[in-house]
């Protein structure tokens, strides 16, 4: 079994859209072991995005996810966190898969309704920022 770490990003939260994205995991076997809703503060979302830090479009980046409640999960299964990042789709939207949540609700590159773990090390890195 494998965790990996969710954020339904503001851009969801503010359009009613929690139950439906968690509604699709859940139908995809799997589990939500942890959920927290949180108005993240800047110093969260810069440890969280510090991987991107100096790049052009981070300063947006850090007041979007910042500007309203969050809801963060970690979705424990098989495989969990592959699975969870090809429901979520490409991260740009315009490019997302038929079906992934950026394809049916991504807004924008940067609005892009949920971030997921890329890996291992990054799973265990992100829950322990948001739990
Ligand atoms: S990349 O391009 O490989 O670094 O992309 P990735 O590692 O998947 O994640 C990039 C995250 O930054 C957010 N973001 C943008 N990326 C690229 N270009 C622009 N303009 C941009 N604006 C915001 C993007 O939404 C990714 O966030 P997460 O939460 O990881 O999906």
């Amino acid at each position: 079994m494998e965790n990996t770490l969710v954020l339904i990003k503001p851009d969801a939260v503010e359009r009613n859209l929690i139950g439906n994205i968690i509604a699709l995991y859940e139908a995809n076997s799997l589990k939500v072991t942890k959920l927290r809703m949180v108005h993240a503060d800047v110093e969260t979302a810069t440890e969280h995005y510090k991987e991107h830090e100096g790049r052009d479009y981070f300063e947006p980046l850090i007041s979007y996810i910042t500007r309203s409640p969050l809801v963060a999960l970690v979705l424990e299964g098989e495989n969990a966190i592959e699975k969870v990042r090809v429901l979520n789709g490409k991260t740009n939207p315009a490019e997302a898969e038929a079906g992934t949540v950026r394809n049916l609700y991504g807004v924008s590159y940067k609005e892009n309704t949920v971030h997921a773990s890329d890996s291992l090390e990054n799973a265990e890195k992100e829950i322990s920022i948001w739990f």
